[in-house]
């Protein structure tokens, strides 16, 4: 049993890999400041609550624990709002991981698992991308990502550290089994949107871009179901300890979906209604992004198993009905 430090474990996507964690024999040891977890979803290991920039609270938490690897969720994930606050950006995402490096170097943790985006590719030439196309983020929450890659590499080469970087496209659905499920507050993201709208939480969903050049004019993204996005990160801890070496890699189901294909699916999985309309787009959003999904398959062995869509919308519509929020 290997103790892992997980910063954002208390997050969406950082509570379902502590499960799957604790599912793989690990103790996932929680560091969270809450601002934007739930200290409801830390089911399977510590709670520690403090910010990913207080060196000395970071310090503190890796004398305690002793944690041979560390998966780096926590940051902040609102691409718009990076627009408007970029200060707030830069000082979670990038100097938050800059203290949790030097503090990861002064404890002997040598292995780190980290949370990047699609957002670095930009608005890229092709599709699917691949992990080699260039990286040009449009929006100053991309530019934190890439920023921190950067930053792992240099601290690869000087200090020892080995890292996967995890370069999520659309992180959607929910825990198969009930435990755990997506609670953004504002939430910004298309699936739970359209499945507030169809438990009558909104009065409806604005579609952000009917003329994009895709073929019926909405946005094309690459969903992938939490739980495979998780099991990515067991599998890169695996793949890290076992000395297989630095890497960064797509985790994305490789298929693209449109916005008002999403919002069919929901109609049809739900059996609501779901009023729709027509809304400009939304600034900094690309037309498409899809995962090239061949070097996760490689060197992770990892492919997805959850990530068709209906049955994205259906457990994510499980965990909103159920709590019908
Ligand atoms: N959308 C709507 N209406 C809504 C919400 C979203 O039409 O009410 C559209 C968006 O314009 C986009 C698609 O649905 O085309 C998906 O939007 P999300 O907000 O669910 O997700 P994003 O693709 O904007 O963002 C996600 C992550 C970000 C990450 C980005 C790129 O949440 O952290 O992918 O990797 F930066």
């Amino acid at each position: 049993m290997a103790t892992i430090l997980v910063t954002g474990g208390a997050g969406y996507i950082g509570s379902h890999a502590c499960q799957l964690l604790a599912g793989a024999g690990h103790l996932p040891v929680v560091f969270d400041d809450l601002s934007n977890g739930h200290g409801a979803s830390v089911l399977w290991g510590p709670l520690e609550t403090g910010d990913i920039g207080d060196r000395r609270r970071l310090r503190a938490v890796f004398e305690t624990w002793r944690p041979e690897a560390v998966i780096h969720f926590a940051g902040l994930i609102e691409v718009a709002r990076s627009a408007a606050d970029p200060a707030a950006f830069y000082r979670v995402n990038v100097a938050g991981s800059l203290a949790l490096l030097e503090e990861m170097a002064a404890a002997g943790a040598r292995r780190i698992v980290f949370s990047s985006s699609a957002a670095v590719y930009g608005a890229p030439a092709v599709s699917p991308i691949p992990e080699d196309a260039p990286l040009a983020p449009v929006s100053p929450y991309g530019e934190t990502k890439r920023a921190v890659e950067a930053m792992l590499d240099a601290f690869a080469r000087a200090c020892g550290i080995d890292y996967a970087v995890l370069r999520y496209f659309n992180a959607a659905g929910a825990d198969p089994e009930g435990e755990l499920g997506e609670r953004h507050d504002p939430e910004t993201h298309l699936i739970p949107r359209l499945l507030r709208a169809a438990l009558g939480l909104e009065p409806r969903i604005d579609i952000f871009g009917t003329d994009y050049p895709t073929p019926d004019g909405t946005a094309i993204r690459d969903y992938v179901h939490v739980s495979d996005l998780a099991a990515a990160h067991v599998a890169a801890l695996d793949r890290l300890a076992g000395g297989g070496g630095s890497l960064s890699a797509n985790i994305g189901a490789g298929v693209g979906r449109s916005v008002q294909e999403v919002l069919e699916a929901c109609r049809r999985i739900t059996g609501r209604s779901i009023p729709a309309r027509a809304a400009p787009r939304r600034a900094g959003d690309p037309p498409e992004l899809v995962a090239a999904t061949g070097r996760a398959a490689r060197e992770l062995g990892w492919s997805p198993r959850l990530s068709d869509l209906d049955t994205i919308v259906a457990t994510a519509w499980a965990w909103h009905a159920a709590r019908g929020a």
